[in-house]
């Protein structure tokens, strides 16, 4: 695990290799297998690999989505409001222990924040994904989780740049 953690940067340059059934389904139990407060698992998960549905989620919002209309994946990840008031951190949880399994099987990723963010001054992201995906408005929308074999290679970063100071001991001051 430290081995993943330490190499995994945010991958956004895909190349057109489409994921292996057997990868996706590694994927899909990865997901499955997150932990949720009082194990309600109040998520949903769509996986889209239509190429026509990635170029309409990769203009979901103004930048940092686009990416997403190269990408073999997208992730879209829900919660239901109506099952836990913890749906966002269940749902931020099943975000990157995905992206760390993606980097467990050589391919990149990268996260797409949804909540809170808008498509345009009427319409928030939520709803545009919402109404693209036939997902119900108490059904939330946190992030899409952008998914392909690597078209770019990222250096890790060197354990001296980590912000250790980040890290208290005790108290914090
Ligand atoms: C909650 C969260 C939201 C993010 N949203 C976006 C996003 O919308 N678009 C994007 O390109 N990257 C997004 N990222 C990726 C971060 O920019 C990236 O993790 C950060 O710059 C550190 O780089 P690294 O992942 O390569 O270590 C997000 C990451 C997190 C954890």
């Amino acid at each position: 695990m430290i081995e993943l953690l330490r190499a995994r940067r945010s991958i956004r340059a895909y190349t057109d290799e489409p994921i292996e059934p057997q990868k996706l389904e590694l994927l899909k139990e990865t997901v499955l297998r997150s932990p949720s407060s009082r194990n309600i698992d109040p998520w949903e998960f769509i996986f889209v690999t239509d190429r026509r549905l990635l170029e309409k989620l990769a203009v979901c919002k103004g930048h940092g989505a686009d990416f997403l209309a190269q990408a073999a994946l997208g992730i879209v990840v829900c919660g239901d409001s109506h099952e836990s008031d913890t749906w966002i951190e269940d749902c931020a949880i099943a975000s990157i222990l995905v992206q760390m399994a993606a980097q467990s099987l050589g391919l990149g990723s990268c996260w797409v924040q949804v909540r809170n963010r808008r498509f345009d001054e009427q319409t928030a992201s939520e709803e545009y994904i919402q109404k693209l995906l036939h997902i119900p408005e108490h059904v939330k929308v946190e992030s899409i989780i952008a998914v392909g074999y690597p078209a770019e290679q990222r250096e890790a970063l060197p354990r001296a740049e980590l912000k250790h100071t980040k890290v208290h001991a005790n108290t914090y001051g």
